[in-house]
């Protein structure tokens, strides 16, 4: 039905173009790799591998974070997976593990890593639960109970863990991150409607109580001198290293909006400290990698931040589709809200040369130049994409910043799903 909604789009609004053509296919490589990773032979079913590279990296392990934000694409086309996925996620929340709830990865029996590692990490359990959240209406007899008691095991320890440092989800560094913190206040926020929908009153206004104090602290992190939204608060410095990531400036801050997905306060796509931040970000970025000299169109390769180190610091494929897809959902957020105020935080990332101050109406000419432009910028995005996955449409992690060739963990499911996601964005123009 979704294809078919998609095709119909595609095929009526005017002829196919080169990039649509290519976003077809590319759709069918990435559900088809992203498939191959669910429950691989010799996994518990259920089991979503990062990557299928078994060193340099070893990705052979189900991340919280990576599944859930997996799954919460592969639902859509493979409905059939929530039952595997659902009673893996009740052993692993009964797994031992030194962190509970907080430990980031299992191995694929099912029990918790137990090499050194970055933990706890906190957001996990909160995108696990937005995930099943969404996919709830699908749930029926038992498979809707398991669904709940997974999500009441989760959203409680994301009521408890919500205000407590961690590391982010980078696994980099311990402090109180803005990623972590909005998937942590939507969790909450989504479930205490659900609850309520179930005449759970007491449960869910415990989880929106917690949701409130998140709101608030959530506005902390915009840093007015900088003009963007800082991505960690009490940051722990690492003595070996104390200048690292000073700058705060990370994509992260935009992929918490892209995953939350609550159109409110700074985590809403027309707010101008969101706005701001992503342009700030394509600022830097265009200066950071060899391969930026030579545009595609206006975008540019997005990595996580420029002093990233991590095989060598390139541009991911996760963050670069994360533009792409911020781009439609500024479009369409602008849409529904009928106009948007241009501000000199904001006017930069819009492409407008208006007087700060000036309303554009998204149904007058202006605003709908302003919204197409901004799409045509969310393709810009994905046909920069398609000049640096492989020969057969594959995509790693990264991609290097000089030769722009796919490098480290080869068919990152995360990848496929950022991708799965934007053009999701892009062909329904809608919020969810
Ligand atoms: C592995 C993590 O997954 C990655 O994000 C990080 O950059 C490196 N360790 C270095 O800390
Ligand atoms: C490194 C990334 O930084 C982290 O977010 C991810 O969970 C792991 N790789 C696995 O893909």
């Amino acid at each position: 039905m979704k294809l078919l909604l998609l095709f119909l789009a595609v095929s009526t609004a005017q002829a196919a173009t080169p990039l649509d053509q290519w976003i077809t296919s590319e759709v069918q490589v990435s559900r088809v790799r992203l498939l191959l990773n669910i429950s691989p032979p010799g996994a518990l079913p259920g089991s979503v591998l990062a990557s299928p590279s078994g060193d340099s990296p070893n990705y052979r392990f189900h991340w919280s974070r990576d599944a859930a934000l997996v799954m919460d694409q592969a639902l859509l086309f493979a409905p059939d997976r929530l039952r595997d996925y659902v009673a893996l996620s009740r052993r692993e929340q009964l797994a031992p593990s030194a962190e509970g709830l907080g430990e980031p990865r299992f191995r694929l029996d099912g029990a918790a890593d137990n090499l050194p590692w970055t933990r706890p990490q906190y957001d996990g359990p909160a995108l696990r639960a937005l995930t099943l959240i969404r996919a709830f209406p699908l749930a029926k007899g038992s498979l809707r109970r398991d669904v709940l008691d997974t999500l009441r095991v989760d959203l409680n320890f994301v009521a408890q863990y919500g205000r407590s440092p961690c590391f982010d989800l980078w696994e980099e560094l311990r402090g109180l991150h803005f990623y972590t913190q909005s998937v942590q206040y939507a969790a909450l926020l989504a479930g205490a409607e659900l609850f309520d929908s179930l005449g759970e009153d007491a449960v869910s206004a415990r989880f929106r109580k917690v949701a409130e104090d998140l709101a608030a602290a959530l506005e902390l992190f915009w840093d007015p001198a900088k003009g963007y939204i800082g991505v960690t608060r009490e940051l722990e410095i690492r003595p070996d290293d104390p200048h690292y990531k000073e700058a705060g400036l990370d994509t992260a801050v935009i992929l918490a909006a892209l995953h939350a997905r609550v159109p409110r306060g700074i985590l809403s796509f027309t707010d101008e400290r969101l706005l701001a931040t992503a342009h700030a970000l394509e600022q830097a970025f265009s200066q950071a990698y060899a391969i930026n000299a030579k545009r595609e169109g206006q975008a540019v390769a997005i990595g996580r931040f420029t002093d990233d180190r991590y095989f060598g610091g390139n541009p991911w494929y996760l963050t670069t589709a994360a533009f792409a897809e911020l781009h439609y959902r500024v479009a369409a957020a602008i849409e529904a809200k009928g106009e948007l105020r241009v501000t000199p935080r904001n006017r930069a990332f819009l492409g407008v040369n208006l007087a700060a101050g000036t309303i554009v109406k998204a149904r007058s000419a202006g605003g709908q130049a302003m919204i197409a432009a901004l799409r045509r910028k969310g393709d810009d995005y994905l046909a920069l994409l398609r000049k640096y996955v492989g020969s057969q449409g594959e995509m790693s992690e990264q991609f290097d910043r000089d030769a722009g060739v796919p490098v480290s963990a080869y068919d990152l499911s995360w990848s496929y799903a950022a991708f799965l996601s934007a053009v999701r964005a892009r062909s329904s123009g809608s919020l969810r």
